[in-house]
């Protein structure tokens, strides 16, 4: 993270002496990126974090790619996946590339060991399940909706609470950066002069939350830490506990951020998806589509406009809402739309929408500035109907008319728009506004006001034409 924040006992001086009880010294490791000069934390240990016994060689984590040539649209139902592994070896690749892998991880046994990615920061989104995440620099306890910010080098291990009866099974999304850059908000969200968060920025540093006690665990014996580098996984034996930090200070740290804690920007016409960004590592971003009133002009078109996005392929993953308008997408599913065509709004639903207020989309994108591959795991759950959704006389169902404004309404961020972020602030303005003097307004895409004579007259067409479809 770029700001600083400190947990535990520290010393009142950088490398000065500071001992632990017995009167031994306390082994200090500065944990620094980019050559030390990014963003570096400080930690004090019980024990020598260089004593490091034996190794051995697991399991190669190179990813295959399959169609590398083929260019189209793309429909992967996640919720399929049996659950396999641990939060770790459960990971299924789906879609990557040389900057970033994409996975869905339905883990069915716990960790028995603690984990260090060497090459990768890596950014979590906990679809269901709850429990704790033990750090090196403390514990972080997540749930449902958590992002989980893990930067590289970390020592962690995940305790996922037993599963409740009636409650999914615990499932994430993984984003990890392959190309060694760090996942981070948006710098044009942070201050240049402190790396404050600005106030045009969706969400602060009170909406983080970084580790907590317990984080010092003294005890001596074998414990295994698999580190992944070199695109292996390795065995490595501690003598110690490996979390034995007893303190630390800086900025580089990992933390959790619950994406209904991110304030949408809206306003009176239809905001490109820069207003989504939550995340940014270099080739790509994270964005969330979260719950928000929809535009506001009196002639809105609530969903968005067919749109090329030239530099980018754009992945979603649909955590909650109304999808029946985009047929056989369903929570769980990840559709992929490459930079190669344009992509936009199924036939009929722009008009089948006007007048929709509000959505209740919920859904994670991340966009990459280089083509994405699928794996071998990604056509084995391909739906090969999706991209013949958006033939010529497609129409939404009849039964679902209107309800195409509850589905993800976005595509792509290039996450460089600083000007669409200025608009943002004044549209989030007017859209509170606007929400506060005609609350009425707020209703359901499935009931949509009566604006006027020709909307109506426009759904109704829609469901004709709906129906036809049938
Ligand atoms: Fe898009």
């Amino acid at each position: 993270m770029p700001y600083y924040t400190k947990l535990g006992k520290l010393p009142s001086k950088r490398h000065i002496q500071f001992r632990r009880p017995d009167g031994k010294l306390y082994a200090e490791e500065v944990f620094g990126t980019e050559g030390f000069v990014g963003p570096t934390s400080t930690l004090y240990h019980i024990n020598p974090p260089t004593q490091v016994i034996g190794w051995t060689a697991l399991y190669s984590t190179k990813v295959e790619y399959v169609e590398r040539d083929t260019m189209r649209m793309r429909h992967v139902k996640s919720m399929p996946l049996p659950p396999k592994g641990d939060p770790v070896t459960g990971r299924v690749v789906l879609f990557g590339n040389n900057d970033v892998e994409i996975s869905v991880c339905v883990p069915d046994e716990p960790m028995k060991y603690f984990f260090k990615n060497g090459m990768a920061d890596e950014c979590f989104f906990i679809h269901f399940g709850s429990g704790t995440v033990y750090t090196m620099f403390g514990a972080l306890k997540f749930g449902p909706r958590d992002y989980i910010v893990i930067p590289k080098g970390t020592i962690y291990q995940f305790v996922f609470d037993a599963q409740k009866q009636g409650e999914p099974e615990p499932r994430f999304l993984l984003m990890e950066s392959v190309n060694g850059s760090h996942i981070l908000p948006p710098p044009r969200y942070l201050s240049k002069k402190t790396a404050q968060f600005l106030e045009h920025a969706p969400y602060c540093e009170r909406d983080l939350r970084t580790p907590e006690m317990p984080m010092t665990f003294d005890k001596k014996g074998k414990h295994e830490v698999r580190i992944k580098s070199r695109d292996l996984v390795h065995s490595y034996q501690y003598s110690y506990h490996p979390l034995d930090v007893v303190g630390w200070d800086g900025c580089y740290y990992p933390y959790c951020f619950n994406i209904d804690d991110f304030s949408p920007i809206v306003g009176k016409h239809h905001m490109p998806p820069p207003t989504h960004q939550t995340f940014e590592a270099h080739n790509f971003v994270i964005c969330s589509f979260c719950p928000r009133p929809l535009d506001f002009h009196p002639q809105a078109i609530v969903v968005p406009y067919n749109h090329s996005n030239l530099d980018s392929d754009e992945v979603l993953y649909y955590v909650e809402g109304n999808y029946k308008a985009r047929k056989g997408i369903e929570v769980g599913s990840l559709s992929l739309h490459p930079q190669g065509i344009p992509h936009g709004p199924h036939p009929g639903t722009p008009e089948a929408t006007i007048g929709a207020t509000h959505t209740n989309e919920l859904a994670v994108m991340c966009d990459t500035f280089a083509p994405l591959y699928p794996t071998k795991a990604a056509l084995e759950l391909d739906d090969l109907h999706y991209p013949r959704s958006w033939e010529h006389g497609w129409e939404p169902d009849a039964a679902t008319n209107g309800a195409a404004a509850d589905r993800p309404s976005n595509g792509h961020a290039n996450g460089k728009s600083s000007k669409t972020s200025k608009t943002g602030k004044n549209g989030a303005k007017n859209g509170a506004k606007d929400g506060a003097t005609k609350g009425g307004r707020l209703v359901e895409a499935k009931t949509p006001a009566k604006t006027s004579a020709k909307s109506g007259k426009a759904r109704a067409q829609a469901s004709k034409s709906a129906n036809t479809w049938d």
